[in-house]
């Protein structure tokens, strides 16, 4: 949609289903026979092509033959920026390690620290890009990206930097969250707390005053972060008026689902063993559910996240794809969402939902878009995604 006059992109999308997720209207908010006015990308009417007024009448119109619309999609928790991979890991594992064995032996999250480290910001966007343009493929418009296999100043600002930098190679939109606590790096393996206040919470302010930190995010797992390690973090980040999220109740419960809600945290993510006190928490604080069915896949793991619970307590849901070289190297969001519905349960709606709406809730408000200053707010960019 790039060149042109405002006129000139103007155009009416017609013969289409709108999938317009609009609450309590019809299943997916589905309009059948609709008509949809874009201006420079921007959508400025949405209705049954019947009732389309008459100031879009002399609009040139494209005809979808009876295509699905729905909204742009939103992978809303990724770790798509990092180096190498973890080939090695996926056999050990098949052998019979599992993903705590495997971290404890210095694998996993660190083993790809190591090579984030030894790459550079040129080195992690090339790595990215592929990944991004699979993702693209699936009509994927918003990615969410964190940080956190560097562990150092240097290596986290640099992830950071790669993934803000990506906006400019392809037409897609990026968020940052500050995953400093994502593991305990060699050098602090007995000081974790010396970590979060020595590396982490210093690296967050430089991050934070480098430009926009989107959120803060952290890992709270007996293998990473417990909740009174993290709390430390999400205080600074109250102070500097940034949201959090929380990688919580993974592998065990630990209650950092309730952690993050008393911090009114956007997300928590993963929560296989989330129990009912953090549905509870989350849908008081009205935190989203982060449903990451890959990483349940890709470990072997039985424990299925609640949610009938997080239904019945009406805690919004979104699906995502996790896309990291451990627990999910995948860059589906199709395919999440597949697998929300036949390992979860989840309908075929809520897992829509997860990729849109709910996602955009996870993600925050926040969505920089190609070519955008740094600052700048994004929403409401049309993003088209038709299928038979
Ligand atoms: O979301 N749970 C912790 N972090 C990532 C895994 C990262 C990795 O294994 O490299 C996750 O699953
Ligand atoms: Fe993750």
């Amino acid at each position: 949609m790039a060149g042109g006059s405002m006129q000139a992109e103007s155009h009416v999308l017609v013969e289409l289903r709108a999938a317009t997720l609009a609450q309590g209207v019809s299943p997916y908010g589905l309009i059948e026979q609709a008509a949809i006015a874009v201006t420079d990308g921007q959508i400025v009417w949405i209705g049954l092509e019947a009732d389309l007024p008459t100031r879009f009448a002399t609009w040139p119109r494209t005809p979808l033959g009876n295509r699905l619309v729905t909204p742009a999609l939103i992978d809303c928790h990724t770790h798509v920026v990092h180096g190498g991979n973890r080939a090695t890991e996926f056999e050990l594992r098949l052998k019979g390690a599992t993903y705590e064995e495997v971290a404890r032996a210095g694998g996993g999250i660190i083993s790809t620290v190591t090579a984030t480290r030894s790459a550079s910001v040129d080195d992690l966007i090339a790595q990215a890009l592929p990944r991004i343009d699979a993702m693209l493929a699936e009509g994927v418009s918003t990615l969410e990206i964190k940080s956190g296999y560097g562990l150092d100043r240097e290596t986290e600002l640099n992830m950071r930097r790669a993934a803000r930098a990506l906006p400019q190679h392809r037409p897609v939109r990026v968020v940052t969250s500050f995953l400093g606590a994502h593991a305990v790096p060699a050098t602090y393996t007995t000081r974790p707390e010396a970590y979060i206040h020595e590396v982490c919470i210093p690296t967050l302010r430089a991050a934070h005053a480098e430009g926009r930190v989107d959120a803060v995010d952290g890992f709270c797992e007996t293998i990473a972060f417990l909740p009174d390690q993290i709390r430390p973090l999400f205080d600074v980040a109250r102070d500097l008026g940034l949201p959090v999220k929380l990688h919580a109740e993974q592998l065990s419960n630990l209650g950092g689902a309730q952690l993050a809600a008393s911090y009114g945290a956007l997300s928590a993510d993963h929560i296989e063993y989330l129990d009912a006190a953090g549905v509870d928490a989350m849908a008081a604080a009205g935190t989203v559910a982060v449903i990451l069915p890959g990483a349940f896949y890709t470990l072997r793991e039985t424990q299925a996240p609640p949610i009938e619970a997080l239904r019945a307590a009406g805690v919004a849901m979104a699906l995502a794809t996790d896309c990291n070289p451990g627990s999910a190297p995948m860059t589906s969001l199709l395919l999440a969402m597949n697998m929300g519905c036949t390992l979860f349960r989840m309908t075929p709606e809520e897992a829509l939902r997860g990729v849109t709406a709910h996602a955009a809730q996870a993600r925050g408000p926040h969505g920089l878009r190609q070519g955008e200053p740094r600052n700048a707010r994004g929403s409401g960019r049309l993003g088209r995604r038709a299928s038979g």
